[in-house]
């Protein structure tokens, strides 16, 4: 099976890339010098018309959730409109779509896991940019799985993880926030669950729908993660580094963030087998981190 992958640099397609050949696919991948998410739906959709392949993973998005609040224009191009332009070409073709989208389409005052149709209302920018991203590629297209995955981690790149680990060296304290709670995920599990779905998607057109995917195990709060982080970097660190529990209040970002964004990953872990515990993820991630 041969698979486009939209994206290239992302957290996520690096991790796709280096899975591939686990899932006997190929993979293609394009970065923002081949397609820019930005430019005109036409041409977006010229591009994938000229594509020979049997799936489509869209992993490249605009993910920086504070800049949205003042630059959400480009966000709704990058997150809702781009998208939507390639599940339109997607459809013309019947080609199986893996769109990737976000727990932050909650609105976080729940109690109990996010279920996937469960009432969404993003608080921020770019949970809604990424909300008008998910109706408008399931409006186009059929033939789609969307991904709801949360708080993305990995051994490499910029992400929660490698920042903590960088002010770790320099700061024997860290201040974090202990009342947004979720469940980190590893990007190299979320793209083999990129990768089953879109094999799915071929092989079953019951497979089409929403998902969602994170680290299994106990629900987190960044402080807790963090201190996780810590633990098992003990000896990689010059000094050990101890974690107080701050409010959200006590760290304003532009952007609000929900305070609860579990999301409940059964029906994922009902067709496609148990996800594997965020802690799991961790020992992965530190194998590439350096
Ligand atoms: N990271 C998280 O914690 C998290 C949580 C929930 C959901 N998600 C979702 O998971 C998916 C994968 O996220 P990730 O963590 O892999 O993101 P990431 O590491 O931030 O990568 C985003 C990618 O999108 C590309 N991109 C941004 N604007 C673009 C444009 N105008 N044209 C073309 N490419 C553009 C970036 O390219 P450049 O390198 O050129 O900038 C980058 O390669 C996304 O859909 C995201 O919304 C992520």
């Amino acid at each position: 099976m041969h698979i486009t992958v939209i994206g290239q640099t992302g957290q996520l397609a690096r991790a796709l890339i280096s899975r591939a050949s686990d899932y006997s696919v190929t993979l293609q991948t394009y970065g923002r010098d081949d397609l820019d998410l930005t430019q005109s739906p036409a041409s977006i959709e010229t591009f994938i018309d000229g594509l020979k392949t049997d799936g489509v993973i869209i992993a490249a998005a605009y993910t920086a959730v504070d800049e949205a609040e003042s630059n959400s224009d480009t966000a709704f191009l990058v997150n809702g409109r781009a998208p939507a332009a390639i599940a339109r070409a997607c459809a013309r073709r019947d080609i199986p779509l893996v769109h990737v989208s976000t727990d932050y389409v909650f609105k976080g005052e729940a109690s109990t896991p996010y279920r996937p149709m469960d009432k969404t209302n993003p608080i921020n920018a770019y949970g809604r940019s990424k909300l008008a991203g998910e109706q408008a590629v399931t409006e186009a297209h059929k033939r789609v799985a969307i991904i709801r995955t949360s708080w993305v981690f990995n051994g490499t790149g910029k992400n929660f993880m490698t920042t903590m680990l960088r002010l770790g060296q320099m700061h024997d304290n860290l201040s974090v926030v202990s009342d947004q709670m979720g469940r980190p995920t590893y990007a190299g599990h979320l793209a083999e669950s990129c990768l089953k779905l879109v094999k799915a998607l071929r092989d079953n057109r019951q497979a089409q729908g929403f998902y969602h995917v994170s680290g299994s195990g106990e629900a987190i709060s960044w402080a807790d993660f963090a201190r996780a982080i810590f633990e098992r970097a003990a000896d990689a660190l010059p000094h050990a580094v101890s974690v107080t529990d701050i409010p959200s209040s006590d760290y304003p970002t532009p952007a609000p963030r929900p305070a609860y964004s579990v999301l409940d990953i059964s029906n994922y872990e009902a067709q496609f087998g148990a996800l594997p515990d965020w802690r799991e993820g961790l020992e992965q991630a530190f194998k590439d981190w350096s």
